[in-house]
């Protein structure tokens, strides 16, 4: 639904040259919550403004829903009303809401919809029935100013929807707002994405965010995108940084002679009976060094990091034997100089939908 391919930005600033994005390749999934995640200066807004060419690429492509925005951008003002159209659908949500405040609720949702030309009454019905479906039947006729951030936001999100996109862009929509809010907003996006079949790009420097309601998630540093992957294979990627910050299930060998293993699994895969046969199975005492279960995109994922008695060499079959079971078992530290990295096993099971 969304595809960068090598996108850049670099940002001219008094003289100096200033790197946004260095050669982006995304790939957002059509019906996905997508989240972006990085800290401050990643350049996570500038992917998003050139996504929806509010910012136009120092080079690269853009392609939404099949389109190319960048050859349209770059056909001059011609293409100005192509663009325009192109762009409408694709709606975008902001932090700090971007509502007129001299404007009711209802005529923040329609202004999209009057830069479309669309007429009085039709505009009326689509703002009522956005509202609705935000949860705000009542607030058509309120303003900007009587209403909490969270209220605030879900007309932000209505007006975004008013163009019928089907692509919903997101930055830091929920950075504003409470702990609260921020899950009644994230729950609204998620049963959007589910309602609608809308696809949702986010931006977040919050890893909660991410654990809540993505599918998919990417790393951004320094305008790369560092890893990324449906959640299921970022938890089962070994020494993922983003796997590691969803489920911080800690703790290292306890000697040279020790093999530690990420177990995950997903739903209700039990893992302590898993455990216990391969103890007795193998006559090793196997040491857990760290655990973690949690909700991630609405479904279950635990993930274990155990030790096992021995170099990797030894245990290649006992690792066997937990893959067997079912779950995912990746080696995180053995001895590196004799044996090569693992590359991860395929998902026994689909974790996003
Ligand atoms: N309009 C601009 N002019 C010059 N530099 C900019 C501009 N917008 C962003 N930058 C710079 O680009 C980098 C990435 O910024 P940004 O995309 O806002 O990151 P993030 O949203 O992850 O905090 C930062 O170094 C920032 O200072
Ligand atoms: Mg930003």
């Amino acid at each position: 639904m969304i595809t960068t391919s090598g996108l850049t930005k670099v940002y001219q600033s008094r003289g100096r040259e200033v790197t946004a994005l260095d050669g982006v390749d995304l790939h957002v999934r059509e019906g996905e919550v997508y989240g972006v995640i990085g800290q401050s200066g990643a350049g996570k807004s500038s992917l998003i403004r050139c996504i929806n060419l509010l910012e136009r690429p120092t080079s690269g492509t853009v392609t939404v829903a099949g389109q190319d925005l960048t050859a349209l951008a770059g056909r001059g003002p011609r293409a100005g009303k192509e663009l325009r159209e192109a762009r409408s659908r694709i709606g975008m949500v902001f932090q700090h809401f971007n509502l007129l405040d001299s404007r009711s609720v209802q005529h923040n949702i329609e202004l999209p919809l009057e830069i479309l030309g669309v007429s009085g009454r039709d505009r009326s019905r689509k703002a009522l029935e956005l509202l609705d479906l935000v949860g705000l039947a009542d607030k058509a006729k309120a303003y900007p100013g009587q209403l909490s951030g969270g209220q605030k936001q879900r007309v932000g999100i209505a007006r975004a929807l008013a163009g019928d996109p089907k692509v919903l862009l997101s930055d830091e929509a929920t950075s504003a707002l409470d702990p609260e809010t921020t899950r009644s907003i994230l729950q609204l996006l998620r049963d959007l994405n589910q309602q609608l079949g809308l696809t949702v790009l986010l931006i977040t420097h919050e890893m909660d965010v991410v654990k809540t309601i993505c599918d998919s998630a990417a790393l951004m540093q320094k305008g790369r995108i560092v890893e990324s992957g449906t959640v299921g294979e970022l938890l089962a990627t070994p020494g993922s940084e983003l796997a590691h910050e969803l489920f911080p299930v800690g703790g290292t060998a306890s000697g040279p002679d020790r093999t530690v293993v990420d177990v995950t699994f997903h739903g209700e895969a039990a893992t302590q009976p898993v455990i216990s046969q391969l103890s007795r199975t193998y006559n090793i005492d196997i040491s857990i060094l760290g655990a973690a279960m949690d909700t991630v995109g609405g479904n279950q994922i635990g993930r274990m990091r155990i030790e096992l008695p021995g170099r990797f060499e030894e245990n290649v079959v006992p690792i066997g034997f937990l893959r067997e079971q079912g779950l995912q078992a990746e080696v995180v530290e053995h001895d590196a100089a004799s044996i090569p990295v693992q590359t991860p096993a395929p998902l026994t099971k689909e974790v996003a939908k």
